[in-house]
C-alpha cells in the first residue's frame, strides 16, 4: 500500500507520517517512509535516522539525470513514460532500494528523493521527476507500506506523482487556508480516482466543531490530534518522537484494514 500524506506548510505531515510509520512498524508493517520534500531537514530527525543520500544520485546525481531528462524528450512531449524507460525499466521493490539510500530504524526505512542543498543548484524537477518514477514502479508486498511525506501544496498533483498511490492522506491544521486546500485536496483526489482520507491535527477545543463541519463534507476524518504540548516541545529541539497516540493508533488500524 502507497500513501500520500500531504497537506498545507506546517500542518503536521512530517509529524503525522513519523508516528504513523512508527505505529504501523509495531504493527509488524514493514514500512517505507519516502521524504519527498526538497525542502525540509526534519523528518529524519523525527524519525530518529540520519538523512539518507539523495535519491537523485543513484541516477548519477542531478545534473547528469536532468540530461537525461532533457535527451528524453520529457520536455518536450510532456510524456513521463519517455522518462520512465530511461531510469526504471522495470518494478523496483523495498529490498532493491540500495543500502546507501536509506536509513533504518525499528522496521521503518527511510529514503530521501532529494534535497535542494546550495544556491543556483537548480530547480526541484528532476528529482520531483524521478519521485514521480519511483512510485509508479515501486511494487510491495502484503506486509509493506509506504508513505510518501509531500512538499507543501497541491503540485505532486500536477505532476502526477499521486496517479500511483492507493490513497491520499491530507492532514488539516486549524486554519482558513488549511480548509480550503481540503476541498481542493478532496477534488482533486476524486478526479484520478483516489481515496481521500482527512486528519485533524492541532486541534483546540474553539476548532473542533469548526473543522470537523468543514472537512466532514470532504471526506472521512480517520483522525484526529490534539494541540500536544510534548509533539510542539519536540517540534521545538528537533528530537524524535518515540510518543505513542492513541488517534495515531487508530489512523494506522484503518489504513492496514
Ligand atoms: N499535534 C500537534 N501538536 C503540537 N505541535 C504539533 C502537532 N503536530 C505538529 N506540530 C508541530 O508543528 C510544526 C510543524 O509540523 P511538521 O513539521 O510535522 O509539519 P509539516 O506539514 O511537515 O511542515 P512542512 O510543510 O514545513 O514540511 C512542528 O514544530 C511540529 O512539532
Ligand atoms: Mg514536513
Amino acid at each position: 500500500m502507497k500513501i500520500t500524506v500531504c497537506g498545507k506548510g506546517g500542518c503536521g505531515k512530517s509529524t503525522v507520517t513519523t508516528l504513523l510509520a512508527k505505529e504501523l512498524a509495531r504493527m509488524e508493517k514493514r514500512v517505507l517512509v519516502v521524504d519527498s520534500d526538497e525542502s525540509n531537514f526534519g523528518l529524519h530527525r523525527q524519525l530518529g535516522v540520519e538523512l539518507p543520500r539523495d535519491f537523485t544520485e543513484y541516477f548519477g546525481g542531478k545534473d547528469k539525470a536532468f540530461k537525461t531528462m532533457m535527451t528524453s524528450g520529457i520536455l518536450d512531449s510532456m510524456k513521463l513514460s519517455a522518462f520512465a524507460k530511461k531510469f526504471f525499466s522495470e518494478d523496483f521493490t523495498m529490498a532493491d532500494i540500495p543500502e546507501e539510500y536509506y536509513s533504518e530504524k525499528g522496521g521503518v526505512k527511510l529514503m530521501s528523493s532529494g534535497k535542494i542543498h546550495k544556491a543556483n543548484e537548480g530547480c526541484a524537477c528532476t528529482m520531483n521527476s524521478i519521485l514521480e518514477q519511483f512510485v509508479a514502479h515501486l511494487t510491495l508486498a502484503e506486509d509493506e507500506i509506504a508513505l510518501l511525506d509531500m512538499e507543501a501544496g497541491v503540485e505532486h498533483f500536477g505532476r502526477g506523482t499521486d496517479n500511483s498511490v492507493d490513497g491520499i492522506l491530507m492532514i488539516v491544521d486549524p486554519s482558513f487556508e488549511s480548509l480550503r486546500l481540503s476541498a481542493k485536496i478532496a477534488d482533486l483526489s476524486t478526479s484520478i480516482g483516489k481515496p481521500i482520507w482527512f486528519c485533524l491535527n492541532k486541534v483546540t477545543e474553539e476548532a473542533a466543531q469548526m473543522m470537523e463541519e468543514e472537512v466532514g463534507k470532504h471526506g472521512a476524518i480517520i483522525g484526529r490530534m490534539p494541540l500536544d504540548h510534548d509533539l510542539a516541545l519536540a517540534g521545538l529541539t528537533g528530537t524524535e518522537l518515540q510518543m505513542t497516540i492513541a488517534p495515531v493508533r487508530e489512523m494506522a488500524q484503518f489504513l492496514i484494514h
